[in-house]
């Protein structure tokens, strides 16, 4: 494989960097739709990594979330977050990364995450393991919800709230607790390092979890939908785990589900 790894390594730092200098500035903030907030800094990262995508990879497509990518027939395709955790940011809580990920005929091949506030860097390569500044990561070997830490995240508009509050409110009761970081990339991350033992969200875009869904499985963990199907980057969903608590998290999402939906489902304890 060409160095792209490498090269996406050093324009996630640069944008990374930025985002360290813009923090420090005031932020002026606008908005996409209500909740949905955007800042300068989301632009201006963006614009530095796709032109350097574009230097770099004149013939692959881009998909950037605040529209500057070029997305051309191509076998590769960036899927580029310039900032994750931009509510975060815009209320001066320092929590967000930059992530890049690359996808070969629709399947990730190549992902980073780069959180500057912590001069974290987590790198994957199919095939070649997780790492974390340079050294291999692993999910955890918590074999139990019970003792489990998790995660969750939601958007930053009302759909799907109500779902999720009350997956919330079960996981809270059944597990250590759980964690709402503001940063999906880094939530991911946070997996295949070992110090979550699992995270999902109900709506993403694909530029939130490429690089991170692959951080998961290089890491040993494992990543589905919230019914245990195969992982798809293009759907809404993602439930990412340790894979040694994935199947008593599945059965409680079917529980709340069923509930929800006037079935049968007892709630269990685990
Ligand atoms: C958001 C973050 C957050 C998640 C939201 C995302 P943004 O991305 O990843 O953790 O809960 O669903 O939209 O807007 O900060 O890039
Ligand atoms: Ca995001
Ligand atoms: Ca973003």
């Amino acid at each position: 494989m060409e160095n792209y790894l490498g090269t996406a390594i050093d324009i996630a730092r640069e944008a990374g960097a930025l985002l360290a200098r813009l923090f420090q500035d005031p932020q002026v903030i606008s908005y996409k739709r209500p909740s949905d907030l955007v800042t300068e800094a989301d632009r201006r990262s963006e614009a530095l990594i796709v032109e350097r995508l574009h230097r770099h990879f004149p013939t692959h497509a881009v998909v950037a979330e605040e529209g500057g990518g070029q997305r051309i027939d191509s076998e590769y395709c960036w899927y580029v977050d310039p900032l994750d955790g931009t509510t975060n940011f815009a209320h001066s809580f320092p929590v967000f990364c930059v992530t890049l990920g690359l996808t070969y005929r629709g399947e990730v091949i190549a992902g980073v995450v780069y959180d500057p506030t912590r001069d974290e860097l987590f790198t994957a390569e199919r095939g070649a393991g997780a790492f974390l500044n340079n050294r291999r990561i692993h999910a955890s070997k918590t074999a139990s919800l019970s003792e489990s830490l998790l995660a969750t995240g939601f958007p930053p508009f009302a759909a799907n709230h109500d779902l999720n509050i009350q997956f919330y409110f079960r996981f809270t009761l059944l597990s250590h607790g759980i964690r709402r970081v503001g940063s999906a990339a880094l939530d991911l991350c946070t997996v295949a390092a070992g110090r979550f033992d699992g995270f999902w969200e109900l709506k993403l875009n694909p530029w939130d979890k490429a690089a991170g869904s692959l951080l998961v499985t290089e890491a040993g963990g494992r990543v589905t939908d919230l019914a245990g199907k195969p992982f798809d980057l293009r759907a809404d969903e993602i439930f990412a785990s340790n894979g040694l608590i994935h199947e008593q998290m599945l059965s409680v999402f079917a529980e709340v589900l069923a509930q929800k939906h006037g079935g049968q489902g007892s709630v269990k304890t685990l």
